[in-house]
């Protein structure tokens, strides 16, 4: 299973990808956790992602376009992967094809998780991660059972630098005017499926299943 999850700012991709993982025990390649990574180790890469990430912008393609290449030719992503929030920019999508053909791969489908940016801001300035699993969590539409506390392994949960209300509104420009020319490009390729992101986390779950399944 070879899945691309689009969609903008607090869809629902990470949440969403954490089951997929379960379900098809395939590898979650999200651009934004590696970057996350790298800020927290303190590396150049960090350094630079940072920079972007904390204005809401996003980071050059260059730099994003390898560390997925990278990423991809590693053996454990052969047998499938759930791709997260790459690609954003044409110039991704089109080195995305370049970097699957070398390696052979179709692509099974392209989720595009829909959710209106009225709900956006709420997801994201309630979300709250676990700093030691990261699990995801929102503090009203899927709370901790102990408030700040992770259900699965009883780390702390600690909200994202760029979760701020001001922050959000540049993400979802970004998402606007660079990632959604995206969804054009891949209904053209006839691997676009579209879900409807505003239903319970369940829900949304089952009709993600649904459509990779009738694309198998
Ligand atoms: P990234 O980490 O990818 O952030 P994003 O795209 O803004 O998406 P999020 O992670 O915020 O949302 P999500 O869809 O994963 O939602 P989640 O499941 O957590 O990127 C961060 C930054 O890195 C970018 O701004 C950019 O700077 C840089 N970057 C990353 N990739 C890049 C690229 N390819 N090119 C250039 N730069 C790049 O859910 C959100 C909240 O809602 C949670 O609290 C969750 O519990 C809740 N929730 C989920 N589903 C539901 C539901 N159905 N109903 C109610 N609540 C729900
Ligand atoms: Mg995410
Ligand atoms: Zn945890």
């Amino acid at each position: 299973m070879y899945i691309l999850l689009m969609g903008p700012p607090g869809a629902g991709k990470g949440t969403q990808a954490e089951r997929l993982i379960e379900e098809y025990k395939i590898p979650h390649i999200s651009t934004g956790d590696m970057f996350r990574a790298a800020v927290k180790q303190g590396t150049e890469l960090g350094k630079e992602a940072k920079r972007y990430m904390d204005a809401g912008g996003l980071v050059p393609d260059a730099v994003t376009i390898g560390i997925v290449r990278e990423g991809l030719a590693k053996p454990e992503c052969a047998k499938g992967f759930i791709l997260d929030g790459f690609p954003r920019t044409d110039e991704q999508a089109v080195a995305l094809d370049d970097i699957l053909n070398g390696l052979g791969i179709k692509m099974t489908g392209v989720i595009n998780i829909v959710v209106p940016d009225a709900d956006l801001v709420s997801r994201v300035t309630g979300r709250r991660i676990c700093k030691n699993c990261g699990a995801t969590y929102h503090v009203i539409y899927n709370p901790s059972k102990v408030d700040g506390v992770c259900d699965k392994c009883g780390g702390t949960l600690y909200q994202r630098d760029d979760d701020k209300e001001e922050t959000v509104k540049n993400r979802l420009n970004a998402y606007h005017s660079q990632t959604v020319p995206l969804i054009e490009y891949y209904k053209q390729k006839g691997v676009y499926e579209e879900i409807n992101g505003k239903q319970d986390i369940d829900k949304v779950y089952a009709d993600v299943k649904s459509a990779l399944e009738s694309r198998m």
